[in-house]
């Protein structure tokens, strides 16, 4: 099923080549409704390529546009912006098809990509924080909106699960373990010891020479220390999981950082012997010379003690998940301080001569209300395990206020998918580089840009139903008279539109912004238009139009990992 864009799109590069002029500018949706639904700035641009009256060129457009089975005849506006509005019998029968279709109009990409996404990837021996919330929710919404669209797609979780901290950890292990404490809350000691035994390292050097030497035993196999690494990646795993449970998150594979190392030997060989890297006081390092913004900014893969680093296992993973994963596409979704060093690992990569693409996708901050980054009161990083719980907590008392009458199971239930809708939702209807400030009372509101509203939309919209008597209509004609009803209707056929763009820059915002507006004219169209109290056919229209709008906007949120209650 083509869009309205999509049909737009096509008429109008008929009528360029008919004009004799080459296929430019653009068809978008309107960014002002007041002057239509869609609108090209083609007569702009050839205005100023050749020299005319962009009105004039626009005229010229619009002798050979034929449209009129889908707008009403457009015009050229202010400098020369041609405008189309639809014609609503188009959109009825626009909206019946998109009735009929289970994918509610998203086309399948007809260039599908195998796609790794890396996201989350937290660290062992840490909990996982609030900032994790970012990676987390992002990945997830591309790689289900990626999927959506016919893309195959791979979730990895690269956890930070190697490295030289695990020489503190396992010495903290060894000489300060409380095995109760342990018992109780297994991360939190983990976390308590590494602390302890980083503080007691800096200040006294027998400590940090004693760390780095279990760090030797267990990069060269020693059975303790694996066993006691094994158990520590274990136990965080267990938290790792507990998250992911409540945030419905899935990973296809986890090989973290530990599942390179015994290849990372070979990338340094291998960047040797073609001379990407070279030996320069002791280390191996990769130099970006003639590269500006990397000129100075060398990459060190083997350091002078002979440890590898960070950069080295994700050239290692570039290799694996090419070669081995046979992936064409790599995204990472992994906060902005990191922006150097995918440059340095994208370079390297090019440099061996792949030819994937290659996408870092960064993202800012989650702010406190002092608007600096989010922490407890004893300036530590907010557990997220504990956010979550807490957002479950609060939900639960909008479920008592507004439907005191549920069962218990139900309570919980509905508590649990409105607060962590609601935390995913605040991130993600954000622009992922925009730093945001955490606020229960914003993201958990039941008016506003928020989950919950957009959960009560689909709420009310079951309600509907439960009132009609019926699950889902039965009639499947559109009849768009009142302007609340077009106007909905025209939005429902924006959703195909919508859901690809999201992947041009990785932006679930805009997808968000759209079940928001989308949300608000169902809203509007309610109040304008009685729905069960009309008489057929209007009354069989009008419950499709509800139908289609509960569809897109249940679609919609589980595109961006948000389920819907069906009461609440
Ligand atoms: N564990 C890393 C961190 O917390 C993120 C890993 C991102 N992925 C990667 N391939 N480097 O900073």
């Amino acid at each position: 099923m083509q869009t309205f864009q999509t049909l737009l799109a096509k008429r109008l590069v008929d009528a360029l080549a008919k004009a004799g002029f080459p296929n430019v500018g653009e068809l978008t949706q309107a960014t002002d409704s007041r002057f239509g639904d869609y609108q090209t700035n083609a007569a702009l641009i050839l205005g100023k390529q050749r020299g005319e009256n962009p009105r004039d060129v626009g005229a010229k457009i619009l002798e050979r546009l034929d449209v009129s089975d889908l707008s009403e005849s457009p015009t050229v506006a202010g400098a020369g912006f041609i405008n189309f509005t639809l014609r609503a019998d188009a959109v009825a029968k626009k909206a019946a098809e998109l009735f009929a279709d289970e994918r509610l109009g998203v086309a399948r990409s007809a260039s599908p990509k195998k796609i790794v996404i890396d996201f989350g990837s937290p660290n062992v021996a840490k909990p996982m924080h609030v900032g994790h919330i970012r990676s987390t929710a992002l990945g997830d919404a591309l790689a289900r909106i990626a999927t959506f669209i016919g893309h195959d797609v791979i979730r990895d979780n690269h956890i930070g699960d190697w490295g030289t901290q695990f020489g503190m950890v396992i010495w903290g292990w060894k000489n300060l373990l409380d095995r109760e404490a342990l018992q109780r809350d297994p991360l939190a000691e983990i976390v308590r010891v590494y602390k302890e035994t980083n503080a007691r390292s800096t200040s006294d050097p027998a400590v940090r020479e004693a760390c780095r030497q279990e760090l030797v035993k267990l990069q060269s196999g020693d059975k303790e220390n694996t066993g006691i690494w094994n158990e520590c990646v274990a136990l965080s795993m267990q938290d790792f999981e507990h998250v992911y449970e409540l945030l419905d998150i899935h990973y296809d594979i986890q090989c973290g950082e530990s599942f390179y190392d015994d290849r990372l030997a070979g990338v340094v060989d291998r960047l040797l012997k073609s001379k990407i890297a070279e030996v320069s006081e002791g280390a191996v390092v990769v130099f970006f010379r003639g590269v500006p913004e990397l000129a100075d900014k060398p990459c060190i893969i083997r350091k002078s003690d002979g440890g590898f680093n960070y950069a080295t296992s994700d050239i290692a993973t570039v290799e694996y998940r090419i070669n081995e994963l046979t992936r064409d596409t790599l995204w990472y979704v992994v906060g902005a301080p990191q922006t150097l060093h995918f440059r340095q690992i994208f370079e390297i990569a090019r440099r061996e001569g792949y030819k994937a693409d290659f996408r870092h996708i960064p993202f800012g901050n989650v702010l406190g209300e002092d608007r600096k980054l989010m922490k407890t009161r004893s300036g530590e990083n907010v557990p997220l395990r504990q956010l979550l719980e807490e957002a479950c907590v609060r939900a639960r008392k909008i479920v008592e206020e507004k439907n005191p009458g549920l069962t218990e199971a139900e309570k919980i239930d509905i508590a649990r998918t409105i607060g962590i809708g609601a935390v995913k939702y605040a991130d993600l209807s954000q622009y992922r580089m925009t730093d945001y400030i955490f606020s229960w009372d914003k993201m958990l509101a039941l008016q506003g840009n928020t989950a919950p509203y957009l959960q009560n939309a689909y709420v009310r919209i079951r309600s509907i139903f439960r009132k009609a008597g019926e699950s889902a209509p039965k009639t499947d004609k559109f009849i768009l008279n009142e302007s609340a009803e077009i106007t909905l209707a025209k939005r429902l056929c924006q959703f195909a539109e919508i859901v690809p763009q999201v992947l041009n820059d990785f932006r679930p915002n805009i997808l968000a912004n759209y079940l928001f507006e989308l949300a608000d004219g169902f809203h509007a169209f309610y109040e304008a238009c009685p729905v069960l109290r009309s008489d057929e056919p209007v009354r069989g229209s009008r419950l499709a139009l509800c139908d289609l709008t509960g569809r897109i906007l249940q679609r919609g949120l589980d595109l961006l990992g948000i389920k819907v209650p069906e009461k609440m």
